[in-house]
């Protein structure tokens, strides 16, 4: 018999039918390679699709939250200052020694380090370059930063704080 002549076998050794489970076999390989390209190209894409939108959902959440209340914040000791979210960015309450009130965006306008209160130094200090604001006014005074702390409301009512936007 010639191998022309002779049938051609699949991988049991069974003669293969033409179309039949060869066919079949390629098919499932395929399809399953298919769902694993699938796969893996969503495995990659998903976390740069998180990460372009994580920004934009940010602002949305940021300009969402208009104002915090912060319970029991009447009993901060003048001189000091206390760390809260407003929405998701750090801010601060300093309650000074003449019984005033600020509130201000915590996050350092040069390179967004968290800022501090440095009730001895009588400053809001950025450790991170050495940026100096006025624990008044918020207003950049030495240092990188070329602006100030964004400022809030502050309001004392009923033994509860409430810090909302300007
Ligand atoms: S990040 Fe605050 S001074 Fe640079």
């Amino acid at each position: 018999m010639s191998e022309q002549q002779r049938p051609k076998r699949d991988s049991t050794g069974e003669p293969s039918q033409p179309g039949g489970a060869d066919r079949l076999r390629r098919r499932v390989v395929q399809a399953g390679l298919g769902l694993f390209g699938v796969g893996y190209a969503g495995a990659i894409a998903y976390p740069i699709y998180r990460y372009l939108q994580s920004p934009a959902r940010r602002a949305a959440t940021e300009s969402a939250v208009t104002e915090v209340s912060l319970p029991d914040a009447d009993k901060l000791e003048p001189g000091s200052a206390l760390m809260f979210l407003f929405g998701s960015r750090p801010a601060m309450l300093i309650r000074h020694l003449d019984d005033t009130w600020v509130a201000f965006d915590a996050v350092c306008t040069h390179l967004g380090c968290t800022v501090k209160f440095e009730p001895k130094n009588n400053r809001i200090f950025c450790a991170c370059h050495g940026g100096t604001y006025d624990p008044k006014t918020g207003a950049a005074v030495a240092g990188p930063p070329p602006k100030g702390l964004t400022v809030y409301r502050v309001e004392v009512k009923d033994g509860e704080v409430i810090v909302s936007r300007s």
